[in-house]
């Protein structure tokens, strides 16, 4: 597995696997990675990818202010034996001077798309994300990235930024990958003591019990997004930001009933700020 921690660095690997005609897939991550991040490796095989890279970075513009940049969990070590085991043909691995250098001053901005839902809370958040999506494909040159389905709006804005500046890149979304108890797997787990571990199931206990009424037939957004935010209410530990139902493309609010739509909640519990969602379609889930 090789290891890449300039641009040009990572610009040579890319070119030199594209020569031939691999086919090279791209899994962008902050690393303190777990059972999630190797099922996007997984996935970028199988999506054909003849060689998968992966990028390890804990971008400083996606987080704002009091936010947890400096704790952010790091280990390179144990990240890079992670990506070792799943397969994974290269690693980069730039610091934040050479993502960012002195007078930096260039940011993709998406719009609506990156307003409301986690960019309400989080304001210029999704442009540090798009910004350094789009800088990791310009180095990383891949056909295929994916990314997890836990980041819901985050994979709606890389999508509508890749569609709008004609990137020719196939953006895969993988399922979330959850613990046994239902939570998603997340780095931010990591911050939640026991009492807190166990509180934060109300995330996906609230989106089962939203799934649930909407096999039973509900279909009015409001309804079924009361569901889950009547769970995560009972809960003492967590203090809920926000649920809504929305479309699962554009993530508008719906106006009415629908046989589609993604139910996306945010809370706090504890120190960690947790995310999750669930789409629903027809009479099954998506
Ligand atoms: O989902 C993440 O880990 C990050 O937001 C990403 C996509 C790697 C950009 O920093």
């Amino acid at each position: 597995m090789e290891i890449l921690r300039r641009p040009r660095e990572m610009q040579a690997w890319a070119d030199f696997q594209r020569a031939p005609g691999r086919r090279v897939g791209l899994v962008p991550t902050m690393g303190d990675l777990h059972e999630g991040h190797v099922s996007l490796v997984r996935i970028a095989r199988e999506q054909g990818c003849d060689v998968v890279a992966a990028t390890i970075f804990v971008n400083p513009t996606q987080f704002g202010p009091g936010e947890d940049y400096e704790r952010y969990p790091r280990d390179e070590e144990r990240d890079l034996l992670i990506l070792k085991g799943a397969g994974t043909a290269a690693v980069y691995l730039p610091g934040v001077h050479d993502m960012y250098p002195e007078g930096y001053q260039t940011f993709v901005e998406v719009g609506e798309v990156s307003r409301g839902l986690c960019g309400a809370a989080r304001p210029g958040h999704f442009r540090g994300v798009a910004t350094v999506v789009a800088k990791l494909f310009h180095v990383g040159k891949p056909h295929v990235a994916v990314f997890g389905e836990k980041d819901y709006q985050q994979l709606a804005v890389i999508r509508r930024m890749v569609r709008d500046l004609d990137l020719d890149i196939e953006v895969v979304a993988a399922p979330t990958v959850r613990e046994a108890d239902g939570l998603a797997m997340s780095s931010r787990n990591k911050y939640l003591e026991e009492g807190d571990r166990k509180a934060a199931r109300c995330l996906s206990r609230g989106l089962f019990l939203a799934r649930n009424l909407f096999l039973e037939g509900e279909r009015d957004p409001m309804r079924v997004a009361a569901a889950a935010r009547a769970a995560i209410e009972a809960e003492g530990r967590a203090a809920l930001e926000y649920v809504e139902a929305r479309d699962p493309e554009t993530l508008r609010p719906l106006a009415g009933p629908s046989n589609r739509m993604t139910i996306l909640v945010a809370a706090h519990v504890g120190p960690a700020r947790l995310i999750d969602n669930i789409t629903l379609q027809g009479g099954e889930t998506a």
